[in-house]
């Protein structure tokens, strides 16, 4: 039997409700409607993963045949005539949300989706104010914190799947997946263990493509709070000037109304002793960083080095590719950094706030042979959206504050930590390849994005094809963490 496989360069003209299209070969049904000014409702699809037709949602007639087809799951064909929104169609759209509704707790108001959730938006669309189904979602398990990184609230999952293909098929972690039966099918890790337990990295992909509050970015801002109280603590936060935009996007503001030194004032106004230019830690890591790859190189060992953006991908590392596990940069996060820097100038307990636009940074990992931290030392990490309803919580008005400059620490030079870089390009989708000159001596770097992507580099490592000095691997597959920095960590798509 041959296989289907579709000519791009061939075109197929259709209708959609009416009006006349022409779209490539192997466009899906969903993507010809858009091109018609047509949105057809969709819960399961995401515009980052395979085709799934799960949740049924999207059906629509074609050529007036009984059987409806799934628009996110089909592709066009010539000549044929789809209907999108007949009585019948609308009327089984309606029954699928009351039935997903029926089965979901009904806690709109506290739920940290509200106004962003897939459903709810879905509910809104169609006028349904209440399921006709009885309503059987009352011995939902409680929501689990896993590892202060991500809750997973099963109670809320409407079972589209796509948190397991992001896991499985994009990261190739597979931390997750669907399990049991009939009434009881959902979403769970092996043995229902905790994810810690698992191979899960915290790289923070399945919330981000989940459309309802079910998996979610663990908020730390209560933390901050209560350090923020705590008299006989010092509490330091390190932001990057850069996420100023963002703030003026998540508090509605116009551009440019929140400059980074009206960030500065803000937190000053929250109560944070002292505010830092997040680039001095990260020069200051680097510079600890290049020093230990210098001496790698001279002694012709341990190459190439491994470092991470997150504490997932030394986990992923450890847990992968134990024999490997050498090759990791044993220098500090610019978060465990600042620490140290200001450390030696204060003797207090000390929080050290960082401000990052990705979930994956709030996960943290002791390495395997470390030994307990501190105690009296406690490092959180915030998103964008946590500290904008920390301004709103403490009753800090962002938009007349006056601009403060960040603080600096004792003998703090930044620039001559900074790296010569040349970007080389990419080599694939996914890996970019540069070249960094460490005080006159050029190496070859590789970054690479999400860990479908590192397990390659791994894999030619072990080969001893891979040539480069020093791997950095991102948690993030390249496009969505570009999607999760636009929304601020809570990385929700709304379609
Ligand atoms: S955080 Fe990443 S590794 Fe863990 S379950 Fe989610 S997608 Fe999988
Ligand atoms: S947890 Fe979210 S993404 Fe995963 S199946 Fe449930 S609703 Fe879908
Ligand atoms: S079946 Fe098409 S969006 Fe779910």
């Amino acid at each position: 039997m041959s296989q289907y496989k579709p000519d791009p360069d061939k075109s197929v003209n259709l209708t959609i409700d009416g009006v006349p299209v022409t779209v490539p070969e192997g466009t899906r049904i969903l993507e010809a409607a858009r091109k018609a000014n047509v949105r057809i409702p969709t819960l399961c699809d995401h515009p980052g993963l395979c085709k799934r037709g799960v949740c049924r949602l999207c059906v629509v007639e074609c050529d007036g045949r009984g059987k409806l087809l799934a628009a996110c799951a089909n592709d066009v064909w010539e000549g044929v005539n789809i209907v999108t929104n007949n009585l019948r169609i609308l009327s089984i759209r309606k029954m699928i949300i009351e039935l997903l509704l029926a089965n979901h707790p009904q806690e709109c108001l506290s739920c940290i989706r509200s106004k962003n959730c897939e459903l709810q938006t879905l509910a809104a669309h169609f006028c349904i104010t209440a399921s006709p189904f009885r309503h059987d979602a009352a011995d939902r398990r409680p929501p689990v914190t896993e590892s202060d990184t991500l809750v997973r609230d099963m109670g809320k999952c409407v079972k589209c799947g796509r948190c397991v293909e992001a896991c499985q098929e994009v990261q190739t972690i597979r931390s997750i997946n669907s399990g049991y039966r009939s009434i009881h099918y959902g979403i769970s890790a092996p043995y229902n263990q905790a994810l810690a337990e698992g191979p899960c990295v915290f790289c923070g992909q399945c919330a981000a493509v989940c459309p309802v509050g079910a998996i979610y970015g663990y908020d730390q801002s209560a933390e901050a709070w209560m350090a923020l109280n705590d008299t006989e603590r010092h509490v330091v936060i390190q932001i990057a000037p850069s996420l100023s935009a963002a703030f003026n996007n998540a508090l509605g503001l116009p551009a440019g109304t929140v400059s980074p030194g009206v960030l500065v004032s803000a937190l000053k106004r929250l109560g944070f002793d002292r505010v830092f230019n997040s680039e001095t830690s990260v020069n200051a890591a680097m510079a600890q960083e290049n020093g230990e790859l210098l001496n790698r190189i001279k002694e012709k060992s341990k190459l190439p080095m491994i470092s991470a953006c997150s504490a997932g991908g030394i986990k992923f590392i450890e847990d992968s590719f134990p024999d490997f596990a050498g090759h990791l940069s044993p220098c500090n996060s610019p978060q465990q950094m600042l620490r140290t820097l200001i450390k030696t100038a204060d003797s207090a307990p000390i929080t050290v706030v960082s401000v990052s636009a990705c979930i994956a940074q709030k996960f943290k990992y002791r390495r395997s042979g470390e030994n307990s931290p501190d105690c009296h030392d406690a490092n959180l990490t915030l998103t964008v959206d946590e500290l904008v309803q920390m301004f709103k919580q403490g009753g800090v008005d962002v938009s007349g504050l006056p601009e403060t400059a960040f603080d600096v620490l004792p003998g703090e030079a930044p620039a001559e930590y900074k790296t010569n870089f040349t970007n080389l390009g990419d080599i694939q989708k996914g890996i970019q390849e540069s070249e960094i000159n460490l005080h006159g001596t050029k190496v070859k770097m590789l970054t690479v994005y999400g860990f479908v992507n590192v397990r390659t580099i791994m894999d030619s490592i072990r080969g001893g094809e891979c040539d480069a000095s020093l791997v950095r691997i991102m948690s993030c597959p390249r496009t969505d963490s570009q999607q999760a920095c636009k929304n601020s960590g809570r990385t929700i798509q709304n379609l």
